[in-house]
């Protein structure tokens, strides 16, 4: 099933050939690719779902700047679920859960809640807990004097008689004519016994729209991915997660083309619906044959090539990770998306991976180190460098907090059963991972122009038609002539 040209190959051992230039400004370039099936991304960038990588800020960031983000598993059930609602709630043009108060809260109450929630107003309900919606508060409503704080909000409300409102499941097109129409900044939606569904509010419209590129469900929230294993409680998890609002599962297991992942699939498959599963990891056309006909939604890719990994050290186990790409497209032939997930070093493998027939690549020490990725700053006493801490899942520091954090107690005695094929390392501190992402659209936008195109997937469909045209082997002299600085 391997291309000889790949064979015992990977990105290092390439040039990329450059051809015609075709694009005279670089920022039209198109880097569009998908994750799984429905789940397009115009920045193929995926963060690893690692405990020094990928929390809620992380995936947040992520998912504004095209890509996605998987929360790791490393935690609680209801942790990860948290950190899975946490990316959800953070924008969207639908408040899901608006704040409320009952008509007969203090003003007080209601300025102690905008404040504590950041948030312009308040929709005032009939009884506490009851959900009938009576009028909005907003914060130029309340009274400048502080004396009046022991007063009811009721007394200072837009009643319900005054308001606009709309059946929740609005199109984005009906409310902003609604909000510019009346010239308000507040739209709650109410079923037909005025019980409250929803807000949506002008400021994150407007947010939506400065920021079409983001990746969204279709109300409008970020989208998030979710890991979980193939023993243990994942049903259980597979369930909060769902509930939570993760836009996909990532089934992610060291060795994907195996038994265990096979009865994983079966089970979940009844749960998750529609949601798609992402599963892996695998390095083989086998591998990756197999996780289609088990019914996935995509297929990771990776058998050993990051760099917080030890497996081929420890066991011979692996193939080079431009290989194991271009086998899984070979097997597959586009009929799944292929997630290449781990050794990317440095900007161009990511390109070499793209081009070659992932459709996103996965990240993980690339996007460490950032202050969106979970861990402390350390600074080194002597050198004062600032470093943080980037670590392989399997790694024994790893494992020991699993186990001993309370985290996920049962997943970590198993690991601990099997000697470590990861391990920590200090990374240097490099500030918000939105830079990084700014610098690695930017060298992908120079390739695909050096590459003749202007959009990725055309790029990928060339090379994956010809590869010898593009892919210069290197021998020992050219790399270092390329890679030696
Ligand atoms: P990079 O090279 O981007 O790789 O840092 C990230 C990927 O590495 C994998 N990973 C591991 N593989 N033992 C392994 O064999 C480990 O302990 C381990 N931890 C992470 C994972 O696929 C991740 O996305």
């Amino acid at each position: 099933m391997t291309h000889d040209l790949f064979h015992g190959r990977t990105y290092d051992d390439f040039l990329f050939r450059p051809q015609k230039g075709r694009v005279r400004s670089r920022g039209g370039v198109r880097l569009a690719g998908l994750f799984a099936r429905g789940i397009p991304l115009e920045l193929p960038l995926v963060s690893a779902n690692m405990d020094s990588v990928t929390e809620a800020p992380m995936a947040r960031v992520l998912a504004l700047e095209g890509g996605i983000g998987v929360i790791h598993r490393a935690m609680s059930i209801e942790d990860q679920a948290r950190e899975v609602e946490r990316v959800k709630r953070s924008h969207g043009w639908v408040v899901e859960s608006p704040l409320t108060l009952p008509r007969d809260a203090t003003v007080r109450e209601a300025r102690e809640a905008t404040r504590r929630h950041g948030v312009t107003g308040i929709l005032i309900e009939e009884s506490r807990g009851g959900g009938v919606l009576e009028g909005i508060l907003s914060k130029r409503d309340m009274p400048w004097e502080g004396n009046r704080d022991a007063e009811p909000v009721s007394k200072f409300m837009t009643p319900f008689a005054h308001l606009h409102t709309r059946p929740p499941g609005v199109s984005l097109e009906e409310a902003e004519r609604v909000l510019f129409e009346h010239r308000i900044e507040k739209l709650p939606l109410v079923d037909d016994s005025r019980k409250i569904r929803g807000l949506i509010t002008k400021s994150d419209i407007m947010l939506s729209r400065e920021r079409p590129d983001s990746t969204k469900d279709a109300k409008g929230r970020l989208s998030v991915a979710a890991a979980i294993g193939a023993r243990g409680d994942f049903l259980e998890r597979a369930e909060a997660l769902l509930h939570a609002g993760a836009d996909a599962l990532v089934v992610d297991i060291a060795h994907g083309h195996s038994e265990v992942m096979e009865e994983a699939v079966r089970a979940l498959k009844p749960h998750v619906r529609d949601v798609p599963l992402v599963c892996g990891n695998v390095g083989t056309a086998e591998g990756a044959a197999f996780l289609r006909d088990l019914g996935a939604s995509a297929v990771k890719v990776g058998i050993g090539p990051g760099l917080g990994c030890r497996t081929r050290l420890e066991t011979a186990a692996g193939v080079p990770q431009l290989q194991a790409v271009h086998e899984a497209w070979r097997a597959l032939q586009g009929s799944l998306p292929i997630i290449a997930d781990g050794g990317a070093r440095h900007d161009k493998d990511i390109f070499l991976a793209l081009a070659c027939g992932a459709s996103s690549v996965m990240l993980g020490s690339l996007l460490s180190g950032t202050d969106e990725a979970p861990g402390r700053v350390i600074e080194d006493p002597a050198g004062h460098e600032k470093r943080k801490i980037y670590r392989g899942m399997t790694s024994p520091q790893a494992v020991f907090e699993a186990l001993y954090d309370d985290r996920d107690p049962d997943e970590g005695e198993r690991a601990l059963a099997t000697p470590a094929e990861g391990q920590e390392i200090q990374v240097p501190y490099r500030g918000s991972v939105r830079d990084v992402l700014h610098r690695v659209r930017g060298h992908l936008r120079s390739a695909v122009s050096y590459a003749g195109e202007d959009s990725l997937e055309a790029v990928r469909a060339s090379v994956l038609a010809d590869p010898e045209r593009f892919l210069i082997p290197l021998s020992a002299a050219s790399r270092r002539e390329s890679y030696e600085r």
